[in-house]
């Protein structure tokens, strides 16, 4: 089954609600405030693609001055629903974070291993911290542990879309996050 013109069309269920998102956002936006001294930079490393939307709300969200780096990975295959377990960097920082409070923005944690290897990856950069700020978290999923400070929302080991998140490249534009509707996707995971 391929995507519908209308991508509503092809959720089942819609998970989280734009207001619900814009609520927590919000709040997010005050606690990374909150959470460093007056005067220390705080960087937010956006994790592309999927974090693209969430960090567009969440640095309007921070009432003090951020700077933006972005960093393209890839932990899945063009269509797949599994993470492969292999990182690769497709876009790396534009500046140093040498000294500044870093704040990694993810869309979703669902094996880990993504951050983990990025964690890993921007402490050797010398920062002065570096943190997690996740929209979703999929606990159930995880293979490797990771230290999250801010987390949106956990959610239930479904597919789910929208609000920067994808399947095929598809949904990202959606203002709420949904849940796949199964068709879609049975065929990949071997249902069909
Ligand atoms: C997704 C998501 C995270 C990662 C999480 O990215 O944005 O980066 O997978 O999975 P993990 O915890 O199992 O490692 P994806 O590779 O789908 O790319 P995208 O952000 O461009 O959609």
């Amino acid at each position: 089954m391929t995507a519908s013109a209308n991508p509503h069309d092809d959720i089942a269920t819609v998970l989280i609600t734009e207001e619900a998102i814009a609520a927590r956002v919000r709040e997010l936006g005050a606690e990374i405030h909150a959470a460093y001294p007056a005067g220390e930079a705080i960087v937010l490393v956006s994790v592309l693609k999927g974090s693209l939307v969430f960090v567009a709300d969440l640095m309007r969200a921070i009432p003090r001055n951020v700077e933006i780096d972005l960093m393209e990975v890839s932990s899945y295959g063009g269509g797949s629903t599994e993470s492969s377990g292999k990182v690769r960097i497709l876009k790396d920082l534009s500046g140093s974070i040498e000294g500044r409070n870093v704040v990694i923005v993810e869309d979703i944690i669902d094996t880990g291993l993504t951050l983990s290897y990025l964690t890993t990856y921007l402490e050797g950069r010398n920062p002065r911290s570096v943190r997690i700020a996740t929209l979703l978290n999929k606990p159930a999923r995880r293979l490797v542990d990771i230290p999250v400070t801010w987390t949106g929302f956990e959610i239930p080991d479904e597919f789910v879309v929208g609000y920067g998140l994808d399947f095929g490249e598809h949904y990202r534009n959606l203002r709420y996050v949904g849940v796949l509707k199964r068709e879609l996707y049975a065929s990949i995971i071997g249902e069909i």
